[in-house]
């Protein structure tokens, strides 16, 4: 990786859910990229978060793209809902779909950039065939559920080789890493090959999200 553009995406997850708006006009003002949004449905994943009506909310505080994450069994139900509620981009787990070729075309014709995760057991290769119909592969660094976990970096390699399939196929593929990233992690994810750094904690958890942003920016770029 050398030249690419370096996206911050901060994760609402940790966010202080009671003052959603303003958080999100926050480090929208302090200069994120993207907006992470982090859904899950107490199956897949142990924890319960939020469904499209909160979506739509986060939608009307930010002219920023949201990434959706949707940490749910059968996803295929509601990705219209999400997309309807503003989504630019859904992520689905690979492991929550069977049929994960027709699920990304679903995603695509609802209008939304289709987004393939990984479990940190899931190999690259569950998503090789079809790196060619999506917009992104989200690599998980942390087992999803729960923000303030820790860095897996044993990840690092699964980057590179996703990273390696992006290039040499010259596909348009964003290549995204969501979990325990902060400054001391998101250098070594940026060098095997990530482009989008979702970060919750080592944003949400500072006082200053611009200096938090930029120091995320300045860290990836060392
Ligand atoms: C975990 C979520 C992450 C989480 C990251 O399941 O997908 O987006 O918010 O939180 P941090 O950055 O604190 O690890
Ligand atoms: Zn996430």
């Amino acid at each position: 990786m050398t030249e690419s553009e370096i996206l911050i995406a901060p994760s609402i997850l940790a966010a202080d859910f009671g003052r959603l708006a303003d958080e999100v006009r926050a480090v929208d003002e302090a200069g994120a990229d993207w907006i992470h949004v982090d859904v899950m449905d107490g199956h897949f994943v142990p924890n319960i978060t939020i469904g499209p009506a909160v979506v739509a909310a986060v939608k009307r505080s930010t002219s920023l793209p949201l990434d959706v994450h949707l940490m749910i069994e059968n996803p295929e139900r509601y990705i219209e809902n999400f997309v309807d509620a503003g989504a630019t981009t859904i992520g689905v787990h690979v492991e929550t779909c069977p049929h994960l070729h027709r699920t990304v075309a679903q995603i695509r014709e609802a209008g939304a950039r289709a987004s393939v995760t990984l479990n940190p057991g899931t190999p690259a290769s569950a998503v090789e065939l079809v790196l060619g119909d999506v917009d992104q592969v989200l690599v998980m660094t942390v087992n999803p559920g729960f923000g303030g976990q820790s860095f897996i970096p044993s990840m690092l390699a699964k980057i590179e080789r996703l990273r390696g399939w992006i290039r040499d196929r010259q596909l348009p593929v964003n290549l995204e890493v969501d979990g325990g990233i902060g400054t001391k992690t998101i250098a070594g994810a940026a060098r095997a090959g990530a482009d989008v750094f979702v970060a919750g904690t080592a944003i949400f958890q500072t006082p200053d999200y611009a200096e938090a942003i930029a120091a995320l920016r300045r860290a990836a770029r060392s």
